[in-house]
């Protein structure tokens, strides 16, 4: 491999893209980062070229799912500096799914500085500030033994990929950006499953539902709570969020990912705003009570639910200006343009 060349922060140049015009697909780097675990120690192997991996055809991650990955975005600040938004909770999140999974931990320290040391060697790829794209960091981790039977490896791979991205939800946000969901009768996750961690396998089990919503014109599919189909519980690859009069509302459940998004926003909700909020169960029927609705995740951001369907009901909501507040708030701190009472930035190099 030729040495990669370390870029520091004050560098400006760019790779000669359109920025701008970005969607969310996967646009290659020319480095990722790469651990190794074996024999009871992680080692790093550093930023690498290859995007192929040569992995043992007997990996748990191929035949039986063991497998996490983990999203966060990198993004260049009003200041010119480089931020991460809160990658340890990322780390924090990947190591619940890794225990669950029953594999070893990746130390935090690892996972942060592979998030810088990627992120620095990519510095032409990440967006500049205004462009409206960011550096989208996409972590990842695989139980990799030669084995046929089922348990769980004893030898691991967490490796970080990074892409510039736009929108993923086309057209961003904004009042004219209003998206369409469709009410799915299928379940992303099982109660006491693995809807809490991010595990392939919950997307895996998304694509029959959400194709099908894409099919019939919605943007993705929104899931009930699994046992009995009564609660609103996810939007796709987002969290729910909706207002009732005063109250910011988001669904309490165990087989809801718990977003860092999510969490954020309900923060800056009551720390700054000093709206009420409440993490509690959501009846569906309850749309008929709400005001107004959103989705957000790190992809997502903030998306406006214009419009919920299921098999015989359609519910509208207006934008209401309380998610653009939320919206430059998280925005505002992301990119240094609002000072950061939380400590969320982490600024790299
Ligand atoms: N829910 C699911 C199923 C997701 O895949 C994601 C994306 O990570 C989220 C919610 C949002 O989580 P976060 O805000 O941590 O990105
Ligand atoms: C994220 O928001 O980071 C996600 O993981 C969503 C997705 C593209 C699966």
């Amino acid at each position: 491999m030729t040495q990669p060349r370390y870029y520091f922060p004050g560098d400006t140049e760019k790779v000669n893209l359109d920025f701008a015009k970005l969607g969310f697909d996967y646009h290659p780097c020319p480095y990722r980062f790469e651990a190794v675990y074996e024999l009871g120690v992680w080692r790093s192997r550093g930023v690498v070229e290859e995007t192929s991996m040569a992995i043992p055809e007997g990996s748990q991650c191929l035949h039986y799912g063991q497998q996490l990955f983990e999203g966060m975005k990198v993004q260049t600040g009003i200041d010119g500096k480089i931020y991460a938004f809160r990658p340890r909770e990322n780390a924090r999140r990947m190591n619940e799914g890794a225990r669950y999974l029953q594999g070893a931990e990746v130390p935090e320290e690892l996972f942060i500085r592979g998030v810088e040391e990627v992120a620095l060697a990519n510095l032409p790829y990440v967006p500049p500030y205004g462009s409206g794209a960011s550096l989208y960091v996409r972590p990842f981790y695989l139980g990799i033994d030669n084995n046929v039977g089922v348990k769980p490896a004893s030898r691991f791979v967490f490796r970080i990929l990074v892409t510039p991205v736009g929108p993923y939800f086309k057209g961003g946000f904004g009042p004219d950006q209003g998206k369409s969901f469709m009410v799915s009768a299928y379940d992303r996750a099982a109660p006491m499953g693995t809807g809490h961690i991010k595990a392939g396998g919950n997307y895996a089990c998304s694509f029959q539902p959400g194709v099908e919503a894409k099919n019939a014109g919605f943007a993705e599919a929104i899931y009930l709570d699994p046992a009995e189909h009564k609660y609103i519980e996810e939007i796709g690859a987002a969290n729910f969020l909706a207002f009732k009069g005063e109250t910011l509302l988001t669904p309490k459940s165990p087989s809801v990912l718990p977003s860092i998004t999510r969490r954020s926003l309900l923060q800056i909700a009551t720390d700054i705003f000093g709206w009420p909020v409440e993490e509690r169960l959501i009846e569906l029927n309850e749309l008929d009570e709400i005001d107004a609705a959103a989705a957000c995740g790190t992809a997502a951001v903030i998306t406006w639910i214009k419009e919920i369907a299921d098999a015989d009901r359609r519910w509208t909501f207006p934008f209401d200006q309380r998610w653009q507040k939320l919206y430059d708030n998280l925005l505002g701190i992301q990119t240094a343009e609002i000072e950061d009472p939380f400590g969320w930035r982490h600024e790299i190099g």
